[in-house]
């Protein structure tokens, strides 16, 4: 095999700002990539793939950008089965200190059907194809999308070509969820045992989870043979998303009694980037969810609380510590200085600038008189900031509530620097207020999601808001938290307002702002 080394080693792939990033409402902006990007690979994945590059000009800078300023890990680019879309991808990612193009093409009967292309003509366009990329990068990896709907001894014929056309490593994809964890291993194992070439190459594993079983798929593939698994952190992705990194990097370190392979994550960094990831894509993460949901180490029920005393092991698999979480968590009151909240943000896994520290401090102080404990998961929804330059701010807000569901709400905002103020009615307090800021910034952006989630808990918690809008096929979300809902929400509101504003002037005036999805382009 290329690339590897040692036969137990796990290749880490994440394709969080690629397939994560597709996924709808998940739009990240340029500086939220590069920050992502830099936390992956300060965590130890060995390939970032950072984006489609020929998709749009926006995704063409991150992944140029991300390449550029990568220390350890080797970034991918993605590309469609055609020249331009390699030399694009080329184009971004060769600028890496370790550099990969991905190229990819449906192979099932279904995909196949799509370019309308024989069986014969598929195969000699893997071959042009690969090859062509090959001549421009050393390090290349070939996909048959949908590879678990494929006849397997078509799929056996073209990984043949793509491994001699000089593919380095071949992706299995199972582009629609659909296999099964004896299946998913049965497969790697005999493509492995089949396929002349392969003890060359690398096999990857990429699972999505639309029944559940990405992380029980991808550990199957690891035991029939791959070395590569992708995936996304939170399990992020279209549907019902990809295989969650956190997942099978924890099992794979949990269980190494069953599952000997072993990977390079720092574990320790996984909760930091779960909250990152979770707050710029705007997709909170669900509170029962493996390894990285606010429950995942809550022991509440009194048996359970029980045995923890006791013993912690009665309970529990994992150390909270292992994946970042720090065991007792005292909270900061207003009494607090400067330097106990530099510490408190430095242990959460935030490394902020004198500056930052300024600016954070005065909104800490502010939280703090209203809330009389300042708890980690607070200061984390406090690290969501608002940016000082954006166009639309909130300068102040007051909401009168009737019994009968009628509310009154006067914004007031500064616009380009100038405040503007308008009152208007609605079906309760945040309707009252969202028109009231559609009568100050009139837009057609349609309100395609709305979820409130309290931070910590009693009646002073804090509440985070997600607002998703989407506009002529654009989506862009906000975030904000505050002791107030309402005022949240405002915000929240606001903040995807100005992601919407933001994205449409880098796109130019009159331009089609809609970003070219790849399953668009198959
Ligand atoms: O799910 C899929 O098939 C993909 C390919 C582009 C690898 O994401
Ligand atoms: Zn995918």
């Amino acid at each position: 095999m290329t690339n590897v080394t040692d036969q137990d080693r796990v290749v880490i792939f994440d394709t969080t700002l690629r397939d994560g990033e597709q996924s709808p409402g998940a739009t990240m902006t340029h500086n939220e990539k590069l920050e992502i990007a830099e936390l992956l690979d300060e965590m130890g994945v060995d390939i970032i793939e950072a984006g489609f590059p020929i998709a749009s000009e926006g995704d063409f800078r991150a992944v140029s950008e991300i390449a550029e300023r990568s220390k350890n890990s080797r970034i991918c680019g993605l590309a469609r089965a055609n020249f331009a879309d390699i030399d694009r991808c080329w184009e971004a990612v060769k600028h890496a200190r370790k550099n990969r193009i991905h190229t990819f093409i449906g192979t099932s009967p279904l995909h196949r059907a799509i370019p309308n292309l024989t069986m014969d003509e598929m195969a000699e366009k893997i071959h042009e194809t690969v090859s062509h990329a090959r001549n421009l990068c050393e390090n290349v990896q070939w996909s048959p999308m949908d590879a678990t709907r494929t006849e397997w001894d078509y799929l056996c014929r073209v990984i043949e070509i793509a491994i001699r056309a000089g593919a380095t490593t071949i992706n299995i994809p199972d582009t629609v969820g659909y296999t099964a964890p004896m299946e998913s291993a049965d497969l790697i194992k005999w493509l492995i045992e089949t396929v002349p070439g392969a003890d060359e190459v690398v096999f990857a594993t990429h699972c999505h989870n639309d029944l559940g079983m990405a992380t029980a798929n991808s550990l199957a593939a690891v035991a029939g043979g791959a070395r590569q698994i992708e995936c996304t952190i939170n399990g992020l992705g279209e549907r019902a998303g990809n295989t969650a990194l956190e997942e099978v990097v924890m099992a794979l370190r949990t269980r190494n009694d069953i599952m000997p392979w072993h990977t390079g994550i720092d574990t320790t960094k996984i909760m930091h980037i779960s909250r990152r990831v979770a707050t710029v894509a705007g997709f909170p993460v669900q509170f029962n969810k493996a390894i990285v949901g606010k429950n995942a180490f809550a022991h509440e029920s009194g048996i359970h609380q029980d045995g923890m005393l006791k013993n912690r092991e009665n309970f529990e698999i994992m150390r909270p510590e292992d994946i970042g979480l720090s065991g007792t968590s005292l909270p900061l009151g207003k009494h607090s200085g400067r330097a106990a909240l530099r510490d408190k943000l430095e242990t959460l896994g935030y490394e902020v600038g004198d500056n930052q520290l300024k600016d954070i401090f005065v909104r800490f102080k502010d939280l703090a008189d209203r809330k009389k404990e300042v708890f980690d998961d607070d200061l984390i929804a406090l690290m969501t900031l608002d940016e000082a330059d954006d166009y639309l701010q909130l300068v102040s807000m007051k909401v009168t509530c009737g019994t009968g569901g009628q509310a009154e709400s006067t914004v007031e905002l500064e616009m380009d620097g100038e405040d503007v103020i308008a009152t208007e009615h609605g079906d309760g307090p945040v309707d009252a207020t969202f028109r009231a800021i559609r009568a100050i910034y009139p837009n057609k952006a349609h309100l395609q999601l709305y979820q409130v989630h309290a931070v910590t808990e009693g009646t002073d918690a804090q509440a985070t808001v997600s607002v998703r809008l989407e506009e002529d096929g654009m989506i862009a979300t906000g975030q904000s938290a505050n002791t107030d809902t309402v005022v949240a929400s405002a915000k929240a509101y606001i903040h995807a307002l100005n992601r919407l504003i933001m994205r449409r002037e880098k796109a130019g005036p009159g331009a089609d702002t809609r970003e070219i999805s790849y399953k668009d382009l198959t």
